[in-house]
């Protein structure tokens, strides 16, 4: 199977092929960044504007320096100062940036299904840097990338994603990619913040957090997304800690093999305690290093090669 997209958008859209021929081209990536003179010539004359309606710290410098790694040159558009504080609509802007002839648009959004909408108006690709509650595809690829190269696969194992699934994209993300490739997955937090409709998605819901943790391979925790819950959901992140959070006690209670992920940013002491995020058996800062990879690969398939 070949990559034909012009867009990355969410894993949602994509066949299983799809997603292991993007984690295979990052394989391939990956050395590059092991190398003294870390840069390809893989994108030479291409431009790609990174273009941030939310903060962001591992994403945005991931895209960059991946497309820089790949020697495209790169404009991280400062949306708070740009004409969209004057009203500009989000597509006028990048209708506007790709007039000057630009090639790929990575967006990250509050919105769910911005990058869709830019996507259907320009030419150029888009790649959904992050939208609203909807998908975060690159996070859930590096993610896979992390747990297959430690684990040699992917089928068979069980991955435990614990937290705010109601308002987490990763997770969303996550989910698709985990059961197309075959692992089996749960979804473990308080009651208002698991949608019930998950479980149409293949995945089982359990509400006890030491079964979770005592019988997965992958523990991944999530952060409380404060900035987009509309209502208090729980009574107090004091309970919310101690019902969910992974302190030493629980830590030490996970499998011999299995691991602990984050897609970060983390709120130390509350869904994780800091001592724990130091620990040997948590692959967090692992999985931003294989970030650049995958988005090197994803950046190379989408502009790289002739669609
Ligand atoms: N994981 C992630 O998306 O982090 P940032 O918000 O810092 O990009």
């Amino acid at each position: 199977m070949e990559w034909k997209r012009k867009d990355l958008i969410g894993l949602e859209d994509l066949k299983k092929e799809e997603i292991e021929i993007i984690l295979d081209v990052a394989n391939s990536f990956k050395d590059v960044s092991k190398r003294s003179v870390k840069k390809v010539p893989a994108l030479r004359g291409k431009t790609v504007v990174n273009l941030f309606f939310e903060p962001s710290t591992r994403t945005r410098t991931s895209f960059e320096l991946a497309a820089k790694r790949l020697s495209a040159d790169v404009l991280s558009f400062d949306v708070s100062s740009s004409s969209v504080a004057k009203g500009e609509t989000m597509v006028d802007t990048a209708k506007n940036i790709e007039a000057m002839k630009v090639d790929c648009f990575i967006i990250r959004h509050f919105v769910s299904g911005a990058p869709l909408i830019i996507s259907q108006n320009v030419s150029a690709s888009v790649i959904n840097a992050g939208d609203g509650c909807h998908e975060h595809p690159t996070q859930a690829l590096l993610d896979l990338f992390t747990v297959r190269e430690r684990f040699g696969k992917i089928k068979g194992l069980r991955i435990s994603i614990i937290g705010d699934i109601l308002h987490s994209r990763v997770a969303r993300s996550n989910i698709w990619g985990f059961k197309k490739l075959g692992a089996e997955v749960i979804v473990c937090g308080p009651p208002p913040l698991i949608p019930k409709e998950i479980e149409k998605t293949g995945v089982k819901i359990t509400f006890d957090i030491d079964f979770a943790i005592e019988n997965s391979d992958i523990i991944y925790l999530l952060r409380l997304q404060r900035e987009r819950q509309k209502e208090n959901f729980l009574p107090s992140l004091k309970e919310y800690s101690f019902l969910y959070g992974i302190d030493r006690e629980r830590y030490e209670k996970i499998k011999e093999k299995a691991f602990i992920m984050h897609p970060g940013p983390m709120n130390r002491g509350i869904e994780i305690k800091s001592e724990v995020a130091e620990e040997e058996r948590t692959l967090i800062l692992e999985q931003v290093t294989n970030g650049i990879a995958i988005r090197m690969a994803v950046l190379y398939l989408t502009i790289g090669r002739k669609i």
